[in-house]
């Protein structure tokens, strides 16, 4: 059975002080041995310190984005070999990243095959716009995503890596894609399509999460979809009783 996650994508908001509170606050609710994958990404400047109050919680970290190159002229860039020892996650390809931030599929592939290399597990976002899904592309423009992604992977090196679908219409807008339609994708492309790259075996334990206005409402019926294993959670994220509501939600159901 692939182990259920719910991770939390604080994007730019926690200064070091705030974030050490929420992870503390988290971990004080739930922290110790637990049958869901905990992972909180916070911004950079917040990770060492959240690795460490979360020291021996079996809580996990991660970053939000990194930089395919070990070192070099990036000015403003942070490496995989930097996060290791305070991260064990990162998360890559978020549709904010693709859209303000100019990021395509080749080089968030260089960044999945990065992170492989220095031990770190990718959570790899891909998701589709309003316009998109309206066109009828949802399945072609996922599937291509996921394809480009996980270029020159191995089906070992497929073990470790998560991948998220968020479709951008649902990011942070309070229209959560229906639980049937998200399992659709999640199953019906995401999981296909490693299918289709590395075999069935793969695909069959491929850890796929949706995000897009998760939270403790709708959690359960999200988590109760046999081809969602977790979920990528922005805003709910930020508040530990949130947080730890879907955390507790998804346990009731492993
Ligand atoms: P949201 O964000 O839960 O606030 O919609 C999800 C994400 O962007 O990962």
């Amino acid at each position: 059975m692939r182990r259920p996650m719910m991770a939390g994508n604080w994007k730019m908001n926690k200064t070091v002080e705030e974030a050490v509170a929420l992870a503390r606050a988290i971990r004080e609710l739930v922290g110790g041995v637990h049958p869901v994958d905990r992972v909180l990404c916070p911004p950079f400047i917040d990770i060492p310190q959240v690795s460490a109050e979360l020291a021996g919680s079996q809580i996990a970290v991660g970053a939000q984005n990194m930089h395919w190159a070990a070192n070099g002229a990036y000015t403003g860039e942070i490496s995989a070999a930097m996060l290791r020892g305070v991260a064990d996650y990162v998360i890559l390809g978020h549709s904010e990243r693709r859209q303000y931030f100019a990021e395509t599929d080749e080089g968030v592939n260089r960044k999945v095959l990065a992170a492989l290399e220095a031990g770190l597990t990718p959570i790899l976002c891909v998701g589709e716009t309003l316009e998109q899904n309206e066109r009828g592309e949802t399945h072609s423009f996922v599937g291509g995503q996921v394809k480009a992604a996980l270029a020159g992977v191995t089906a070992d090196q497929m073990a470790r890596i998560v991948v998220a679908y968020e479709p951008i219409w649902a990011i942070g807008t309070g229209k959560a894609a229906t639980a049937a339609q998200a399992n659709a994708i999640c199953g019906g492309v995401v999981r296909n399509a490693v299918g289709e790259l590395l075999g069935a075996e793969a695909a069959a334990a491929a850890r796929v999460l949706y995000g897009g206005s998760t939270n403790e409402k709708n959690i359960g019926e999200i988590m109760a979809q046999p081809d969602i294993d977790g979920a990528l959670i922005g805003g709910a994220a930020l508040k530990a009783e949130s947080y730890v509501a879907m955390v507790r939600t998804t346990a009731a159901l492993y």
